[in-house]
């Protein structure tokens, strides 16, 4: 893999950059900072080799369409703020640029494309939107570890047709995911929660023979619950599980890999409710699962407390509502105090997870924060992503 940092000449250089800028929004307002402030390191290092650099980053889910609450306008604004610099972006269909439009200004040194994913030819690994792309470039630089789990354009095909590079943040992330899985002390727990069940459903059954627990709360412990025979209303959920939830028991019982799920819940009638602590032969057919319950806190906390490495990806419950909040921070509260009298090794990967972490100001007490989620625990199963092996 080639670092950008050691390419000899970027001087006025046509750089397209991959950033993972996929913050979270709430009307326009950047609500959790970190994933734009990973990136300050590569922005200024382009920016001190006299560089012009090209973003290109997706936010949410616009599924190939435009959708202007997934703009990047407001993560725009957030880093020329941080930054002290003007940010042009570029709304024009991608496919319309050339790159003698590009920095005709002499002032331009960033600009921004639109959400790549509101264009469906970015999730389909798309040759022709790749060309399109590396003809605006001289050359691509991948600084998002946390999709180099995506087999998508910007981050894959485009490195076929531009010399390509790893960038800063994504060369720090990986070699300290090394560091950690390779020096790694047993018992060693995984948690697994968020609501990207598809993203993950599948690599549990890869990490039970790695880890001695796997704890999974969030919205892939509601599959589990159904899966045992319990109601779960109108809780989120992946169609099609059964087989992979069978063969993580089956596997689990070879490998003598714990597996720890809810025994109690905290349900609402909408994301804006009050909880209501529930057992698991109380839920009703209107609840929504939001949040794990007392009985189930108590539990992971033990596992904790006997764990000597723990990894941590995704959210206990619907956190943004802070009826919701507890489970969440009383894991992070578990770990930060084994943390505090260094008994444990604290890894913590995910958008979400950090902004969980942030909101009570606890990011300083885990040993190592990844901005990567899905590639996280990706990287964890051993697999090579596709990301990174195009950079190879
Ligand atoms: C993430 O937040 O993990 C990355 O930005 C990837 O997002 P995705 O799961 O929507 O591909």
């Amino acid at each position: 893999m080639k670092s950008i940092k050691d390419h000899r000449n970027l001087d006025d250089k046509y750089v397209l950059l991959r950033l993972d800028l996929n913050v979270p929004l709430n009307n326009g307002i950047v609500t959790d900072q970190t994933r734009i402030d990973k990136i300050l390191p590569i922005i200024n290092f382009l920016l001190s080799k006299n560089s012009r650099i090209i973003v290109i980053s997706h936010v949410g889910r616009p599924n190939g369409k435009k959708n202007n609450n997934l703009s990047m306008r407001p993560i725009c604004k957030n880093l020329e703020k941080k930054i002290n610099k003007k940010i042009k972006l570029i709304n024009n269909d991608i496919f319309k640029l050339k790159k003698e439009d590009l920095f005709k200004d002499k002032e331009d040194e960033i600009i921004f494309l639109e959400n790549i994913r509101f264009y469906k030819e970015e999730e389909k690994n798309d040759s022709s939107f790749a060309k399109q792309l590396a003809s605006l470039a001289d050359l691509f630089v991948n600084d998002a570890f946390s999709c180099s789990h995506r087999t998508h354009t910007s981050v894959s095909k485009i490195t076929e047709f531009l010399p390509s590079f790893a960038g800063l943040q994504l060369e720090a992330e990986l070699n300290a995911l090394k560091k950690v899985t390779s020096e790694i002390k047993k018992p060693v727990t995984c948690i697994i929660g968020g609501s990207k069940i598809s993203t993950k459903i599948g690599i549990i059954k890869n990490l039970i023979p790695k880890f001695n627990n796997i704890i999974i709360v969030g919205g892939m412990a509601n599959n589990i619950l159904h899966h045992k025979g319990n109601e779960i209303g109108k809780s989120i959920k992946e169609e099609n599980c059964e087989s992979i939830i069978e063969e993580i028991f089956e596997k689990s019982k070879q490998h003598s890999c714990s597996i720890t799920f809810p025994i109690d819940v905290l349900v609402g009638k909408n994301l804006r409710s009050n909880s209501e602590v529930k057992e698991l032969n109380e839920i009703n057919e209107d609840d929504l699962i939001l949040d794990i319950g007392p009985k189930t806190i108590n539990t992971i906390k033990k596992v904790i407390e006997k764990s000597e490495t723990v990894l941590w990806n995704g959210p206990a419950g619907y956190f943004e509502n802070p009826n919701f909040a507890n489970g969440s921070y009383e894991i992070a509260k578990a770990i930060v105090k084994k943390n505090k009298n260094k008994s444990i090794y604290s890894v913590v990967g995910g958008g979400d997870t950090i902004s969980l972490i942030n909101k009570i100001n606890v990011i300083k007490n885990f040993n190592f924060v990844s901005t990567a989620g899905g590639a996280f625990l990706e990287y964890l199963e051993g697999k090579d992503l596709p990301g990174i092996k195009a950079l190879s």
